[in-house]
């Protein structure tokens, strides 16, 4: 169903965060400027813009994206979420509410169940619907014409889509973690909004340690803004933001305490690895999938863990991180 969600506190702060414009939304460049020919081209055409795919690790601005998308083609943006829907009628009925243009955006849309992702294939390749009317020998088939619309989908794993679905998307556009001068000029955005002066360090502090994600990024921003409001200083410090940082449990590189958990249990309980994922996720008490989505994607980037045939190990890395010494195997 569309959603008519209820936002806690976070949701609605981060609304009022999300930038309206593509020209406010920061960094991504790659994705940015693609997006703002297909989108300026389909606006000459009077068209509607192609589906577009938008995937990467949480809190990278997919949602973001996806409302800006609309905005800047001047349509409604309708949301739903993969697994919210969880028949083919609840997907027929939102797409025949469907007018001209509209984006619809799906959100974790890998969770599509099965047989509610095959009504989507007409819809958007040739925006229709097929329907069954009647059961038994009466049934039958009936096309029904929608309007022409836009369907952005959403990911954390483009990998588990299926095939017929992803090629149906006529842009495929990856969300990057963000350079720090990016992330520090969000955090400076968001401070402004909040009405709160930082400082050019600290804005940087914060930016070096939010894991080059704008959530975590903001998320750490109003912790950081509560202590030093409590200090009473009339502008957010170096000092303070080192101060909260490390009462948040968050490193020098930004990792925090579920990461050193991980990392330090594959050194410590798995000797540096290999290691499966569900045999780590066990240990640390995790979910695996939260392990894959959320935490391992920056620990590969980062170079401090890698993926092998046989599980994760630790590199070389991970261990001057912890001022461990090398094991002689792997000196
Ligand atoms: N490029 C950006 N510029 C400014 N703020 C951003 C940007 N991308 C994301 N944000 C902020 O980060 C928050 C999380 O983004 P969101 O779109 O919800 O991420 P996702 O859908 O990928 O999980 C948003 O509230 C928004 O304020
Ligand atoms: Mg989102």
């Amino acid at each position: 169903m569309v959603t008519g969600e209820q936002f806690d506190e976070e949701e609605e702060v981060e609304l009022s965060l999300r930038p309206q414009m593509l020209a406010q939304y920061i960094g991504q460049t790659t994705a940015k400027d693609n997006l703002a020919i297909f989108i300026e081209a389909a606006k000459l055409r009077n068209e509607p813009l192609d589906h577009v795919l938008l995937y990467g690790p949480p809190g990278l601005g997919k949602t973001t994206m996806a409302s800006i998308i609309a905005n800047e083609m001047n349509v409604e943006f309708r949301t739903t979420s993969g697994p919210a829907i969880e028949r083919a009628g609840d997907l027929a009925a939102i797409l025949s509410s469907l007018e001209v243009g509209d984006v619809l955006f799906i959100d974790e849309i890998h969770r599509l169940p099965r047989a509610v992702e095959e009504i989507l294939y007409p819809a958007m390749e040739d925006f229709c619907l097929d329907i069954v009317i009647g059961t038994g020998s009466t049934a039958r088939s009936v096309r029904l014409d929608l309007p022409p619309f836009t369907l952005i989908g959403a990911t954390t794993r483009a990998g588990l889509l299926t095939a017929p679905l992803r090629d149906r998307f006529g842009v495929l556009s990856r969300l990057e973690y963000y350079e720090i001068e990016d992330l520090t000029e969000i955090v400076e955005r968001t401070a402004n909004i909040f009405d709160v002066s930082i400082n050019q360090e600290a804005a940087l502090e914060i930016a070096r340690r939010s894991r080059g994600t704008p959530r975590i990024a903001n998320r750490l921003l109003k912790r950081v803004r509560d202590i030093s409001q409590v200090k009473g200083e009339y502008e957010i410090s170096l000092e303070t933001t080192q101060q909260a940082l490390e009462m948040l449990q968050v490193d020098k590189t930004g990792l925090d305490h579920i990461d050193h958990k991980l990392l330090l249990s594959i050194l410590d309980a798995f000797q540096g690895g290999p290691v499966g994922l569900d045999t780590l996720a066990a240990t640390i008490g995790e979910e695996s999938q939260t392990i894959e989505d959320v935490y391992e994607p920056f620990l590969l980037q980062k170079g401090f863990i890698q993926r092998t045939p046989r599980g994760r190990i630790a590199t070389e890395k991970t261990y001057q991180h912890f001022n461990r010494a090398l094991p002689k195997a792997k000196e």
